[in-house]
């Protein structure tokens, strides 16, 4: 096939007919695309967009969500937010369990136990 066959002719309605050539010649092209396309979309996410950030909502305005505790504050028990995910942050509110439910993730709470006085 020439390459004047491969161009599509104008149409009757100001579009452009495509022949069975057309398409065979085209499809090798679009296959080529797709998987090249893919594979782009592949290598750059892992890139850039495989490292997630765990910090959706937490003091968004801040470089850095930091937090320090006397141990003489926390009392007994204290039960720490390690999934970015609690209303109450840095305490656990369980919102680990939706999320874990939401995702197969498996992350839960830091848990500070004191023992007696
Ligand atoms: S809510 Fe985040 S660990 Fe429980």
């Amino acid at each position: 096939m020439s390459s004047r066959g491969l161009l599509p002719k104008p149409g009757l309605r100001g579009g452009f007919s495509l022949s069975r050539g057309h398409l065979t010649a085209l499809g090798p092209l679009a296959l080529a695309a797709g998987v090249g396309t893919y594979v782009l979309c592949r290598f750059f996410s892992g890139k850039s967009c495989g490292k997630s950030k765990v910090n959706h909502a937490i003091s968004k305005d801040s470089a850095k969500v930091a937090h320090s505790f006397d141990m003489e504050d926390i009392g007994t028990k204290a039960v720490f937010c390690r999934c970015w995910r609690s209303k109450k942050f840095p305490y656990c509110d369980g919102a680990h369990t939706k999320h874990n439910e939401e995702t197969g993730d498996n992350v839960g709470p830091l848990i500070i136990k004191r023992k007696g006085p």
